[in-house]
């Protein structure tokens, strides 16, 4: 036989972690954890296995209980004890994200990023100002330049409760400006925003929309989160938030999107996040409890997946789940 290539010999037991070329660690992750001000008790998620909403006299107990298994970074979102038309209650200095950053930030080591965004605290569930006709034309339904104001004094209240990191989530053109020149001016220089920068009007946010009770009361977010179809856009959406000064790029969902994450990661210089999403986490739990995966294997590879992809680091429902086999 004169076969002299053979992959095979690199894939032996001694020889296999040396020439891997992609590696997860725990430090990798960011842990998603909720937040909400309308109960005194944990409730379960049901739609995303080992995942409830925590009182914020329990938020400090959760962060501690993430960092405990490796995973030292944390994304908060809220549920606020109301909603209302503009959202007001996401700029609260007594806000639930607030409360909740304030005691982790003091009593914690975590790195805390928070979500900005409206939809958990608009009655209507968008994510942000809505246009006056709204319900009768569902093709257009926030109105953009007025929400800039709003997320930019949420991103401000979150920082000035103790937030490490600012993730705004909202897709309105020109946030990360908006939020950077708030942020600089409130004396927060040295705050990075991590941008949502390619984020898709996707059918795997379903199980998160129960979570954090934001979903849309009507229509849908199509004029502002981006159509499915488009690698293309998602580069020129990724550009803007650069020249913004975004310091990390997020792309969201993950795994349906790992040709976006590549592209993102070789035609930009800042590092790149991947949300691996609550519709992904529910489909492989599922799935594992009809046996017919592998939680923790199937898991381990989607993330894998999203690294050698490009991704820095990933936020994921799985960070406190497989940390402790990194
Ligand atoms: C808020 C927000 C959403 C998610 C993160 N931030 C929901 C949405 O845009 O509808 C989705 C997270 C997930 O599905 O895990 N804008
Ligand atoms: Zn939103």
């Amino acid at each position: 036989m004169d076969l002299t290539a053979r992959p095979r010999r690199l894939r032996r037991d001694g020889i296999r972690s040396l020439v891997s070329e992609t590696d997860l660690h725990a430090t990798d992750l960011v842990a998603p954890i909720f937040v909400d001000a309308t109960t005194d008790e944990r409730v379960p998620i049901e739609s995303m296995p080992n995942h409830e909403r925590v009182p914020v006299d329990d938020a400090v107990a959760r962060v501690e209980a993430v960092r405990e298994t490796g995973v030292e970074a944390v994304m908060v979102f809220g549920i606020p004890e109301s909603k209302d038309e503009r959202g007001t209650r996401a700029w609260a200095d007594d806000g639930v994200v607030q409360e909740a950053v304030r005691r982790i930030a003091a009593e914690t080591d975590a790195y805390v990023i928070t979500d900005v965004c409206l939809c958990e605290y608009t009655s209507h569930g968008h994510c942000g100002v809505l246009e006056p006709d709204a319900e009768s034309d569902s093709d257009l339904t926030v109105q953009n330049d007025p929400t800039l104001d709003l997320l930019a004094k949420t991103a401000v209240s979150h920082a000035e409760a103790g937030a490490d990191m600012v993730a705004p989530s909202s897709m309105t053109d020109g946030m990360i400006a908006a939020i950077r020149t708030a942020l600089d001016d409130a004396g927060f220089e040295n705050l990075p925003i991590m941008s949502y920068a390619a984020k898709y009007e996707s059918a795997f946010y379903g199980p998160f929309r129960d979570a954090a009770d934001g979903a849309p009361a009507f229509g849908d977010r199509r004029h502002y989160q981006m159509d499915p179809a488009n690698a293309r856009e998602a580069r020129r959406e990724v550009r803007l938030d650069v020249e913004q000064g975004a310091d990390v790029l997020m792309v969201k969902p993950a795994l349906a999107y790992l040709d976006v994450v590549r592209s993102v990661r070789e035609s930009f210089d800042r590092p790149v996040a991947a949300y691996n999403v609550s519709g992904e986490y529910a489909m492989i739990h599922a799935a594992a409890e009809n046996g017919w995966l592998d939680l923790e294997e199937a898991a381990h590879e989607s993330l894998l997946a999203m690294k050698r992809a490009g991704a820095d680091l990933i936020v994921t429902y799985f960070a406190e789940d497989l940390a402790g086999r990194l």
